[in-house]
């Protein structure tokens, strides 16, 4: 993977999709000074300081879009989470990629593709993670938030972090795209915060209602309602 660091930028993933074309394939775009981040369900993503990660993995797999490159941002998921229990906390998953500490968020992920009408010309896996954060600015968050440095005790070295997660996503990478969501399933499901609770998943403009029962083999969310009737959620958010 090559390490692309801006000094300051608005957003890693809007650099990273308005030049996809001049940069490689496996390139880390990175910055400690993220003035404008941008997360998932149009909300935004706070500047926490500089001893936090803002950063951006550009991925040119090929230039068709497969199913398994949705899947994606749970293999990253996963791969932050066990990087997080590396330093003694248990991390859990809400489905599909958000990661979070005793219900409070610690790590937030935005996927992109850059498709131009014909090819894919990239993918943008975004992730911020928040490494070093004080009390009085978590309480500021909109939602439940925490950061490893909170649940530690332990200041966090960023460049340190950043780079087990780059390291740790190379080694299943190749695999994960031939194999899929499959690979890392009981993986994932082990940190499920999620099973057989009940849920709303925003999908687009609908909302959906039930108990998460599963995840399926290519990462997609079951869910059943109250009429017994059966979802398969293969995007969305749990809210
Ligand atoms: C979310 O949980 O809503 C996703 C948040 C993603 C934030 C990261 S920070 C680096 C990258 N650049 C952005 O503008 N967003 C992502």
């Amino acid at each position: 993977m090559d390490f692309l660091y801006l000094e300051e930028i608005d957003s890693t993933n809007k650099y990273a999709k308005e030049r996809v074309n001049d940069i490689k394939d496996m390139t880390v775009v990175y910055t400690f000074n993220q003035t404008a981040g941008r997360g998932r369900l149009q909300r935004k993503w706070s500047y926490m300081g500089e001893d936090n990660i803002y950063a951006s993995i550009v991925l040119k797999p090929s230039n068709v879009y497969k199913e398994v490159y949705s899947n994606l941002t749970q293999l990253l998921c996963l791969v932050l989470a066990e990087t997080f229990e590396e330093y003694g906390i248990e991390p859990q998953i809400k489905w599909p990629n958000d990661i979070r500490v005793n219900g409070k968020k610690i790590s937030g992920i935005l996927a992109e593709g850059i498709n131009n009408g014909k090819y894919l010309e990239g993918l943008v896996l975004g992730f911020g993670v928040n490494l070093n954060v004080s009390k009085e600015l978590i309480e500021k968050i909109d939602q439940p938030a925490t950061s490893l440095n909170i649940e530690t005790g332990m200041y966090i070295d960023k460049e340190y972090f950043l780079k087990k997660v780059i390291d740790k996503f190379c080694l299943y990478y190749n695999k994960f795209i031939e194999e899929g969501f499959l690979l890392i399933r009981d993986d994932y499901l082990r940190r499920a915060e999620f099973l057989n609770k009940e849920v709303a998943v925003k999908v687009f403009d609908k909302t959906y209602s039930g108990i998460a029962e599963d995840v399926t083999p290519n990462g997609a969310l079951k869910l059943r309602d109250k009429n017994n009737q059966e979802h398969i959620l293969l995007i969305g958010d749990i809210l």
